[in-house]
């Protein structure tokens, strides 16, 4: 274009500017010369970068990373562990080191698309530093804070500095002050809020049995978290295990209102942990800019053997479940004690699609790990006589923390590059 032009130009030029002329039609090879060579030089790189692949995931940021694969001893040397027995985040009953328990087996997880890698143990300094002047929220319930104290322990083996953090209803948290960075958890068991209304006449009790009802407003997050949406760069939420009437028995069943009024005809407590997802996922893209990172994990298995955890079922092993153990021992049409985790994640799998949440599949990966729970080692005197034994926590140090290694590998990745 410009060039056609700069020639009409000179055809009509007048004889006063013929020297100037003259200059510029010396310059036209040279001109040209270097169009062609920047062409040669720009058009292959630019080809060349639309078609090479885009740089691979990480191992461990890839959605698939924890679907597909295999636990295999730490490759050597085993780096030291980044906390022990006494992190101040701990809570006692997952503290299986101090109450006594024999450390869990040093084993990574090798994901399929890795070729023979492991996801690497969180690099805690590295990661604070990608956080920087950044909030990491946890919500839901306690296997959730399982997951909590392994982040937060995990980040403290780099900043010494690092100090409780219990604000906006958070029920245990961190702040990191190297790199001004907050990771906390809020509990709130079903996600949305619930209101324990007992029976006002007690006769009325003997009648049917019924002692109450515990209300649940499917359509308001519980107080613990109902302000923080906008206050976390990246939520990490989950909800199952108390969706079971060992819970929620049937003198104090859960009844689930929206508006203020009962949801007629009433839900089932599947139902109403549908209806509840839905809910809260859709507070949350509506709260949350759609740029902030929200993550839900499913829910990890339990591993009750010989019973359910009131009818002396143990987990006292260290030997991992094979690949082919897995359909009896999970699967629910199996009936199998353990079968409530697969149950909850089909449904949550199901509530969340069209949301903006990224589902992450915590599942598969500790359905392998019998060797993971506290079992007997619950620090407290009596605990396994009344409460039975522990086959549904994790040992932290354990099994959460190659959840923190794959959570962190994908929150990493979404602070480099944004939303993925
Ligand atoms: C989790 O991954 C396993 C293994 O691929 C799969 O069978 C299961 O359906 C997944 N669960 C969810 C909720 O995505
Ligand atoms: C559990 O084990 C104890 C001690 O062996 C026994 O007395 C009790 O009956 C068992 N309970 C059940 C429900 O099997």
């Amino acid at each position: 274009m410009r060039r056609k032009r700069a020639a009409a130009s000179l055809s009509a030029a007048s004889s006063p500017e013929a020297s100037a002329m003259r200059r510029l039609h010396l310059r036209f090879p040279f001109l040209l010369l270097i169009l062609v060579t920047s062409a040669i030089l720009v058009l292959p790189s630019r080809l060349a970068r639309r078609v090479s692949p885009p740089e691979p995931l990480p191992c461990g940021a890839a959605p698939s990373d924890s679907t597909a694969g295999r636990w295999v001893p730490t490759p050597g040397p085993v780096p030291p562990p980044l906390y022990g027995a006494s992190c101040p985040f701990h809570r006692n009953s997952y503290n299986c080191l101090r109450n006594g328990r024999p450390p869990v087996a040093a084993l990574s997880w090798a994901p399929a698309r890795c070729g023979g890698a492991v996801v690497p143990r969180i690099d805690a300094a590295g990661f604070l530093a990608a956080a920087r002047g950044r909030r990491i929220g946890l919500v839901g319930d306690s296997l959730n804070e399982n997951l909590a104290v392994a982040l937060l322990c995990a980040l403290r083996s780099a900043d010494p500095g690092a100090r409780k953090w219990k604000r906006r209803g958070a029920w245990r948290g961190g702040y990191f002050p190297r790199e001004d960075v907050t990771v906390a958890f809020h509990r709130a068991v079903l996600l949305a809020k619930y209101t324990w209304l007992p029976v006002e006449n007690p006769e009325e009790v003997q009648k049917d049995g019924i002692k109450g009802i515990h209300r649940v407003d499917v359509d308001t997050p519980a107080d613990e978290w109902i302000d923080v949406t906008k206050f976390y760069d990246v939520l990490i939420v989950n909800t199952g295990h108390w969706w079971g009437t060992y819970k929620f028995p049937k003198e104090k069943p859960l009844v689930f209102y929206r508006g203020g009024e009962p949801i007629e005809p009433p839900l089932s407590i599947s139902d109403g942990l549908k209806v509840v997802i839905k809910s809260m996922a859709s507070y949350i893209d509506r709260e949350m800019p759609s740029k902030t990172l929200k993550l839900w994990r499913t829910q990890s298995p339990r591993h009750f053997y010989g019973g359910e955890w009131d009818r002396n079922g143990s987990c006292v092993t260290d030997r991992l479940l094979e690949e082919d153990e897995l359909e009896s021992w999970f699967d629910p049409r199996h009936g199998g004690v353990n079968r409530d985790a697969r149950t909850v994640n089909m449904v949550i799998q199901e509530a969340l699609a069209g949301s903006d949440f990224r589902l992450v599949n915590l599942t598969y990966m500790s359905e392998f790990r019998a060797d993971g729970h506290p079992a007997t080692w619950l620090g407290k005197k009596d605990a396994v006589a009344v409460y039975g034994q522990d086959c549904m926590h994790w040992c932290v140090p354990g099994v959460p923390d190659t959840w923190v290694d794959i959570l962190a590998a994908q929150i990493l990745h979404y602070f480099k590059h944004g939303k993925g």
